[in-house]
């Protein structure tokens, strides 16, 4: 089943939604259209019971060359505060979006990803580059500095030397260095990169989707807590998870102790037997 909102596109298949940048002759840069576009989108692919996993990626050159700089920032402005505030909802609207959606999400990064592209990149849980993909923060180079949550992205994922160089210089990376500084998962061939997502789509189709919401949400909350508080929210968390599916880890236990039909340190247990 396809859907095209024209700046975004949108495909899924066995289990997988394919959300696409659709701008390829403007780098996939993000317009206030294509925002909105894209938090329609989430809107109408977060509850489909034939979503298990959401990929983000982009048509043509790019994932995104970043905010477009003449639609979001020179026109947004020339309409006032009131135009840049309204732009900037509209965007880091659809970034936190995904940082919390009910589905785990992969960015499938295909090729140029520049300042705020690091938005969308870190609302993805995992993030997957081609070596040939390029990732920048550009903005020192045409006069800002990586606003719209850019700098944070860039601090939670490198190491502060790699950070601030990073931020300051402007110098573009390719993925095997995007890998190796934190951006990314993993890095391999363009012609690898959508097989390698798939394959890793369907290891997290076959988990169990209550803990899977979970477990993504305990990792971005526990980051800021005390040890205590993580401890307690942790707890708080699994057992709100329970109210939605109190089988599945009975189940889980069940295979493993009662059947010995799979071993929980190897894969997951059968969850089509779950009652
Ligand atoms: N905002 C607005 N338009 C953009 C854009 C952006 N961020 N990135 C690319 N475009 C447009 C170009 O203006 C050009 O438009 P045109 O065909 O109407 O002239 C078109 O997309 C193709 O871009 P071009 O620069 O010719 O492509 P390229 O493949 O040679 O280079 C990039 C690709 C990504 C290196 C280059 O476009 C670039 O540096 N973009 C800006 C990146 C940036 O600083 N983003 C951060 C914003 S926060």
């Amino acid at each position: 089943m396809a859907n095209d909102h024209d700046t975004v596109a949108y495909d899924v298949q066995d289990g997988i939604a394919w959300l696409r940048f659709n701008r390829p002759d403007k780098r996939n840069a993000m317009s206030p259209t294509l925002n909105r576009a894209m938090m329609e989108a989430l809107d109408e692919l977060e509850f489909r019971d034939d979503v298990g996993v959401l990929v983000l990626t982009g048509e043509g050159p790019a994932w995104t060359a970043g905010m477009d700089l003449k639609e979001y920032f020179r026109e947004t402005e020339a309409d006032g505060l009131k135009g840049t505030r309204k732009a900037q909802r509209e965007s880091y609207g659809w970034w936190r979006r995904l940082r919390w959606y009910q589905k785990p999400t992969i960015a499938m990064v295909n090729g140029w990803c520049f300042g705020g592209g690091y938005g969308p990149l870190f609302g993805c849980d995992l993030a997957f580059a081609a070596d040939e993909a390029k990732f920048g923060l550009s903005e020192i180079n045409w006069g800002i500095l990586p606003g719209g949550g850019a700098t944070k992205v860039a601090v939670e994922l490198m190491p502060f030397r790699k950070a601030i160089y990073h931020a300051m210089l402007g110098e573009p990376i390719d993925g095997k260095t995007a890998a190796d500084w934190g951006l990314v998962n993993e890095s391999l061939p363009l012609a690898q990169l959508k097989d390698r997502v798939t394959q890793v789509a369907r290891i997290l189709l076959d988990k169990n989707p209550v803990a899977l919401k979970a477990t993504k949400d305990a990792v971005r909350r526990v980051g800021l807590m005390t040890y205590d508080e993580a401890e307690d929210y942790l707890v708080r968390a699994q057992e709100a998870a329970n109210s939605y599916d109190s089988e599945g880890r009975k189940e889980g236990i069940r295979q493993f102790i009662d059947e010995k039909s799979y071993k929980p340190g190897l894969g997951a247990y059968d969850k089509s037997r779950q009652g």
